[in-house]
């Protein structure tokens, strides 16, 4: 199966499970927003208690907040957004499809790339045990052609977005042969900035409403909220603020399922320091951050960091922590030694003071700022994309099974009785009754027990919990592992402490410390 297969398989999968569906179906869905099931609510709240928890519990000096949706259109003029939240657009005027110029040609980089990694099977092939990979890198004449196209692009394009020019961006395209991928042709419109914040009004119309804006990033709350906290919760610097939060965006190149949306969810926090330490703090939550995700034990190989070329407009060093999807290693959370930009800023354009007295320098100063900031939703698809299996056993049937960590799945366990009758549903239902004030856990009685575990393989749930009639004479149960497939006979007085060491959170906490 290619890895695009697999990503629509993946899609169709998380519909059909109530993972996750397009928006608005009935009326043909709204492109680029998407509705979260029963089973995907779930997953998505066990990822953010991780999270939260990771931060707020795990960090004695971090806490959180949750500020409004809706703030002071002043706030996106001091953070920049209004002036500088844009994306460089080009048309193609034959297919009338929308680009973003740097998305267009990091393609193009990309595909260079490709063809070199080409270039080396191909050679492998010919030559066998002698072929010395790094000489041919070295001396080939077709990947040292790649190699300039893809580094010429590559710095023009850094130079073209840090000097805000969009003629020399179009010129790349232009230079680099780039076609349409939708009608194959060169004939490209000027590269236009178009702004990424949605407006609204607030108040009535009559009365004069103000403009105001769907926030665009979590992080502007916890900026304006600075004090507030600090002062209220006598915070001593360095010290952390997390927000969990819906943010919006109106993507033009909206693609990729829930990777890139119009409404999504951030996980932020901003990590407050004196001047001149933010690279130290950079670095570690660039360590801790790379931690936390590897802890679910997705492989450390599809895992990497992607440094900017281009830095945002209120950082001084940042860096992307990327994940292996279906589709290629795309960024999952951000990393940014934002200075004091932000607060900075607010002081400026509130004209109140933004300080913090240092008791241990005596010095008064607007701190530096470290953010992480992952999005929710990135991790969802992360996660689903990560435990999808096609599986062949042993005994010639498939199954399809999402390995998803225990803690963070949906359903804990399923209480499933052997037959319907003779009593078993009844003891099957208290048995799920005694377990569900800690877990998430189903009752399922229809079809053969082989179908039902089948279903909860697919939703991967850990446990599959079956009451048959030994249950009734020496109250044991059966409880099948989803990975393995094995199964043991175990007390039913045994299962809340097997069941609840499994899905605790412990040891994915105990990883990180
Ligand atoms: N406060 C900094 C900030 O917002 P960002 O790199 O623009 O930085 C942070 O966004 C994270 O938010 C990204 O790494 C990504 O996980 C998520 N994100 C951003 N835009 C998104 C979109 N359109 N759809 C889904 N997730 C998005």
């Amino acid at each position: 199966m290619t890895q695009e297969e697999l990503f629509k398989k993946l899609v169709a999968h998380s519909k059909e499970y109530g993972f996750i569906f397009p928006s608005s179906e009935i009326y043909d869905g709204l492109s680029a927003v998407y509705d979260y099931g029963q089973l995907g609510v779930e997953l998505k709240n066990n990822i953010k208690k991780y999270w939260w928890d990771a931060m707020t519990k795990l960090n004695d000096n971090i806490v959180g907040i949750d500020s409004a949706i809706f703030m002071h259109p002043r706030i996106w003029e001091a953070s920049g957004h209004v002036g500088a939240f844009n994306d460089p657009l080009i048309d193609n005027r034959d297919s009338k499809k929308r680009y973003r110029a740097d998305v267009l040609i990091e393609d193009f980089i990309a595909k260079q790339d490709e063809k070199i990694a080409k270039e080396v099977e191909k050679a492998r092939k010919r030559f066998g045990e002698a072929f010395d990979e790094a000489k041919f890198l070295e001396t080939n004449p077709r990947v040292a052609e790649h190699r300039a196209k893809r580094d010429a692009a590559h710095d023009r394009m850094v130079k073209a977005l840090n000097d805000n020019d969009l003629n020399e961006l179009r010129q790349i395209i232009v230079d680099s042969e780039i076609v349409c991928p939708i009608s194959g042709t060169r004939n490209w419109t000027e590269v236009r900035q178009f702004n990424l914040m949605f407006e609204t009004k607030m108040g009535s119309v009559s009365e004069g409403a103000n403009t105001i804006y769907l926030r665009p990033e979590t992080a502007q709350g916890i900026f304006v909220n600075f004090l507030n906290v600090q002062k209220t919760g006598r915070m001593k610097i360095p010290f952390g603020i997390a927000q969990i939060g819906k943010a919006f965006r109106n993507e033009i190149v909206a693609r990729q399922f829930i990777f890139r949306m119009r409404e999504f969810e951030q996980m932020e926090m901003q990590f407050f320091v004196r001047p001149g330490e933010e690279l130290k703090w950079f670095d570690h939550w660039r360590q801790t951050r790379m931690k936390w995700h590897r802890a679910l034990g997705f492989g450390d190989t599809h895992y990497r960091f992607h440094d900017h070329d281009k830095l945002a407009h209120y950082a001084n060093a940042a860096t992307d922590v990327e994940y292996e999807f279906p589709f290629g290693f795309k960024e999952v959370e951000g990393i940014h030694s934002r200075t004091d930009f932000d607060l900075g800023n607010h002081q400026k354009f509130s004209g109140k003071k933004i300080q913090y007295f240092d008791t241990e320098t005596g010095e008064s100063y607007v701190p530096y700022v470290v953010e992480t900031s992952i999005g929710v939703d990135r991790m969802v698809l992360q996660v689903l994309s990560a435990s999808y299996e096609e599986q062949k056993l042993d005994n010639g049937e498939s199954r399809t099974v999402m390995h998803i960590p225990a803690a963070l799945a949906p359903v804990k366990a399923a209480v499933l009785p052997l037959v319907k009758k003779d009593g078993l549903p009844e003891v099957a239902r208290e048995l799920m009754h005694s377990l569900k004030f800690d877990h998430n856990v189903q009752y399922d009685e229809k079809d053969s027990i082989g179908k039902r575990y089948r279903r909860q393989d697919a939703i991967g749930t850990p446990f599959c919990i079956t009451v048959d009639h030994q249950t009734l004479e020496d109250k044991t149960v059966t409880i099948r592992h989803r990975d393995s497939m094995e199964q043991q006979r175990v007390a039913i007085a045994d299962l809340p402490g097997i069941i609840g060491e499994e899905v605790s959170f412990r040891k994915l906490f105990a990883k990180l410390s």
